[in-house]
């Protein structure tokens, strides 16, 4: 049963921001998206063990054609910091080996401030807080 782990205010994430948690002895990279929207990564790389979550979010550039290159999806590709490898933030999914290599990726949602959350956030009921969900 997955279990809600707040972290923080949401005025603490500004849109661009990551915050970096340990819970349960896992290292999670918690993600703000310039649009808003949130993710949460295991900072590992499955490759060789990197921290991930330290590595740079790029775009994805495709191309249909030569010499066509399109680029989107801006922000939500994050480039591995040791080797390279890039993962779907959205997903945890590998780019160039979706099926076969992934990221543990975990749910990030904004909840209205529960009663024990407001004392330790000191926050306003009406603000909301980052709650990370953890099965
Ligand atoms: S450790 Fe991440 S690409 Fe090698």
């Amino acid at each position: 049963m997955p279990t809600a782990h707040p972290l923080c205010k949401v005025s603490e994430m500004p849109p661009g921001s990551r915050k970096l948690v340990t819970i349960g002895g896992r290292d999670i990279g918690v993600f703000r998206l310039e649009d808003g929207r949130f993710f949460g990564l295991r900072n590992r790389c499955p490759h060789r063990g990197a921290p991930l979550c330290a590595g740079r979010l790029m775009g994805l550039v495709t191309a249909e054609r030569p010499y066509q290159l399109v680029r989107q999806r801006e922000g939500e590709i994050l480039r591995c910091p040791w080797h390279g490898w890039e993962f779907d933030l959205t997903t945890g999914r590998s780019v160039f080996m979706p099926e076969g290599v992934r990221v543990k990726s975990y749910p990030v949602r904004v909840q209205d401030a529960p009663e024990p959350a407001v004392d330790k956030f000191d926050v306003t009921e009406s603000e909301g807080i980052v709650v990370l969900w953890i099965e």
